[in-house]
């Protein structure tokens, strides 16, 4: 019998690939969004991907009312929690907005969760958790540290959240997924990063630049304890992140778990800085990036990259697309952007 996974945040970035690689591998995808972040631009691509209509159930999941009536009317072997806000900065500013909205809507997932028979709880967390780790690249054991932000508190908070409910409710197994950091598009330059307003991060402001829609973009900090002076990160494809969550899924309806809870980290293992980045997106696409730098961010860490060697051996997943592949498709889906008005 088909499985069903309900996606909160669906529609989002991470959710729209996700659920792609979901419906592809045979999943009945349940796509539940409330658009605080996101139009219908990637449920629309997803649409067109898969060539056929999925289920999209505008939800708030803050309103427990609302979780609990999906959970009456889909049959939900697992959920996978992406509905929250994720910007630093703001959550600097508004921190009670991302506690509010990042725990509340996961407390709601797993309350309808524990009252199943069982069910499938897998965490969108972050290689944020690891703050500025002493021995790099880290392993699922490297400590966690006291969070930066509300954003990055909202993450380490959700995953013991997480851990303890499994520890106490029989129905609810869990994992959670570390990233480092999502990158790119979908090949079919259908789906992709969307952010509202002047973007946060790297790519977004990288292929926002190069098709002209922001004037110059900032590298922040050229004097860091790295190679070029610029901060080092494992830039993940989205496609790639996207796959990881299908073997996880798989590893708990199929009963392969070893341990009730699990963590794994997901990236390439690889380092890559702030210039490199900049460097490979104007080689493989032939653009010309207005750039300068700026002050170091606060509250950027300097270094972070993954050992991915326990979801390889564990889920049977590692990344295969290259940085190349990554940045072209970036670059494709902000030209698809412009041809449709976006
Ligand atoms: C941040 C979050 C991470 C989250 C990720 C989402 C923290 C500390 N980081 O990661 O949890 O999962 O976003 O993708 O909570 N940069 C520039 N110019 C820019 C934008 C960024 O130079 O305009 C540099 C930054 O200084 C940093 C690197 O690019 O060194 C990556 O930045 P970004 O894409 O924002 O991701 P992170 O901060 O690593």
């Amino acid at each position: 019998m088909k499985k069903t996974v309900l996606v909160s945040g669906g529609a989002g970035f991470i959710g729209s690939h996700v659920t792609v690689e979901l419906a592809q591998a045979g999943y009945d995808v349940v796509i539940a969004d409330n658009f605080s972040n996101c139009d219908e631009t990637n449920y629309r691509g997803v649409c067109k991907i898969l060539g056929r209509e999925l289920p999209l159930i505008p939800t708030d999941f803050c309103d427990k009312a609302a979780v609990y009536a999906l959970f009456e009317k889909y049959p939900i072997d697992a959920v996978i929690h992406f509905a929250a806000f994720k910007a630093v900065g703001e959550s600097v500013a508004e921190p009670l907005k991302y506690y509010r909205n990042n725990i509340l809507s996961f407390l709601n997932i797993l309350d309808a969760a524990k009252d199943k028979e069982r069910c499938n709880v897998l965490f969108s967390s972050s290689a944020t958790v690891y703050g500025e780790a002493e021995d790099l690249p880290v392993t699922e054991k490297t400590p966690r540290q006291p969070a930066k932000s509300p954003y990055g508190n909202t993450k380490t908070v959700c995953e013991d959240i997480l851990r303890d409910s499994v520890a106490a409710y029989p129905a609810v197994k869990g994992i959670a997924l570390r990233y480092f950091n999502p990158i790119g598009a979908h090949p079919t330059a259908l789906i992709g990063e969307l952010p509202r307003g002047v973007p946060n991060n790297l790519v977004p402001f990288i292929t926002q630049t190069a098709i002209g829609k922001r004037a110059c973009l900032s590298v922040f900090g050229n004097d860091y304890p790295t190679e070029d002076g610029t901060c080092l990160r494992d830039f993940i494809d989205i496609v790639d992140l996207a796959k990881a969550h299908v073997c996880a899924v798989s590893r708990m309806i199929d009963g392969q778990m070893k341990q009730d809870y699990e963590i794994f980290n997901i990236g390439t293992g690889r380092p890559v800085s702030v210039l490199e980045l900049i460097n490979t997106f104007e080689r493989v696409n032939g653009v010309k990036l207005n750039w300068k730098f700026a002050p170091r961010r606060p509250g950027d860490v300097v270094a972070i990259w993954a050992d991915p060697t326990l979801a390889e051996q564990e889920l049977g997943w590692k990344a295969e697309r290259s940085v190349e592949q990554t940045l072209i498709a970036a670059w494709a889906w902000e030209k698809h952007l412009a041809e449709i008005g976006i």
